[in-house]
């Protein structure tokens, strides 16, 4: 059998708990089926340091990692990555930073992974780069005589081809693409988004089954949504510190329904628009108002970007403003929390709210809501409410899905969510698990690799 050789900028000990979306997901398949794992050490150092190339065994996984220099760190990470490609395929062109000269860091490091990666792989290695910040890496890798298969999957969204084409050299990029045999994304609206790009930009020649021909090279493309693995988010639900939290929240709250938002402290995810709903829902239900309490969560993200700076401050004030004016000596409506917590904890938070409120203005998926709904007792389940415009709610559709932009529509879903009987509350939840636990994490590998490899062998056959 072929050895997985998986690529992603960020990585994470597969032992150890991680705590991002896409860490998380490459953690439980490579523990399952082992193989490489290459990615960022995490690590910045002086530039004459930068040839090791450090080599960890962690369980089946071999961890090989890289450092950066402060120069390509800032270029490759902060300024292409997450100061151009973030915001733009996140629909957000008004906070994107067009620098000239971050380019050339980004396509720098991409042939720092490509020229390091090179001498680890052996002939029949299948190879999963993730993620918007390694787009050129097949195109780096072909170039240096690899022919392996090689897959892409993108965990953000693709935006529409006018936004796309915002960005300065976007056709060197989406060209890029065509050097991988498979390239997946999270929803159907993405993959539309691929497919009238490269047929309106890049002229591509549409074939059957999702394939395009374009640049000497056939690529295929899918929509392959990212799931959890629910046997063990529900096995950390019955771990002591899962069991330990739930019983605080309970102990804490007992005179109140808590609802909960897990984020990273991120644009994309609509924090102040949450924020503005909660605080319609409070004018609105004057009734209902102490007896709610919502916990936000949001973790520490991309600090050194200007655009995370101006969120935390948005979000700070609106949280003071909520509990300024409706809080009470022994109730404040709004718990923000500027940490991360531990994710063996976060089920029994989910477990003890009654209400997640998972509300981005754009998102690839979101994994939150998958682990919310897996953490809920099946006899007095909570609400989802969910943003429409989250990556999620192509398969969610038993959530209460809302527009993030509408402030008074959110408002009333969620009173609703609030409000909602307990029969109502079991069956949307039944018919949710069932879609969570059919597109988990496994079906999610299985389904990009048994592609990839088809994928392959009708281009041995075609040429
Ligand atoms: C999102 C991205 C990942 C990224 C993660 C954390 O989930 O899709 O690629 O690793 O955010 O962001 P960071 O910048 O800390 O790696």
């Amino acid at each position: 059998m072929s050895r997985l050789v998986v690529v992603s900028n960020r990585i994470a000990d597969p032992r150890k708990t991680a705590a991002g979306g896409l860490a998380v997901a490459l953690a439980e398949v490579l523990n399952n089926t082992g193989g490489v794992w290459f990615g960022w050490s995490g690590k910045i150092v002086d530039h004459s340091e930068i040839d090791e190339v450090h080599v960890e065994q962690a369980g089946p996984v071999k961890l090989v990692m890289v450092d950066l220099s402060q120069a390509d760190h800032d270029a490759f990470y902060l300024g292409y990555s997450n100061g151009v490609l973030w915001p733009v395929f996140h629909y957000r062109l008004d906070l994107a930073d067009f620098d000239a000269g971050y380019i050339s860091g980004y396509r720098r490091v991409n042939q720092l992974f490509a020229r390091k990666l090179l001498p680890f792989l052996r002939s029949d290695d299948i190879i999963w780069v993730h993620d918007y910040h390694l787009i050129p890496l097949a195109a780096e890798l072909r170039a240096l005589g690899c022919k392996q298969r090689i897959g892409f999957f993108l965990h953000i969204p693709l935006p529409p081809p006018l936004i796309l084409a915002a960005i300065p050299g976007h056709d060197w990029l989406i060209r890029a693409l065509f050097a991988y045999d498979l390239v997946g994304f999270q929803s159907r609206t993405d993959l539309e988004h691929f497919a009238r790009y490269v047929e309106s930009e890049a002229h591509a020649q549409p074939l059957d089954d999702n394939r395009w021909r374009a640049f000497g090279r056939t690529v295929h493309a899918g929509a392959y949504p990212i799931g959890i693995d629910v046997e063990e988010f529900t096995g950390l639900a019955h771990g002591p510190e899962a069991l330990e939290m739930y019983e605080r929240m309970k102990r804490e709250y007992s005179r109140r329904k808590l609802l909960v938002g897990v984020d990273r402290l991120d644009y994309s995810k609509g924090l102040p628009q949450r924020m503005r709903a909660f605080r319609e829902f409070l004018t609105k239900n004057p009734d209902l108002r102490s007896s709610a309490t919502l916990i936000q969560i949001a973790s520490p993200s991309r600090e050194n970007v200007s655009a995370y700076t101006d969120i935390l401050h948005e979000l700070e004030s609106l949280c003071g403003s909520i509990n300024g004016n409706f809080g009470d000596l022994d109730w404040m409506p709004v718990r923000y929390i500027h940490r991360t917590v531990a994710r063996a904890r976060l089920p029994g938070l989910y477990r003890a709210s009654r209400v997640a409120l998972v509300t981005p203005l754009r998102d690839g998926m979101n994994l939150v809501a998958k682990e919310f709904l897996a953490a809920q007792e099946a006899e007095d389940p909570g609400v989802l409410v969910l943003s429409r415009f989250a990556g999620a709610a192509e398969q969610l559709k038993e959530a209460l899905l809302v527009n993030p932009y509408d402030t008074e529509g959110t408002a009333t879903a969620i009173q609703l969510a609030l409000q909602m009987p307990v029969e109502e509350r079991r069956h949307r939840h039944q018919a949710l698990m069932r879609t969570v636990r059919e597109y988990d994490v496994h079906w999610w590998c299985d389904t990009f690799l048994a592609a990839l490899a088809e994928a392959k062998a009708e281009e041995k056959g075609t040429s």
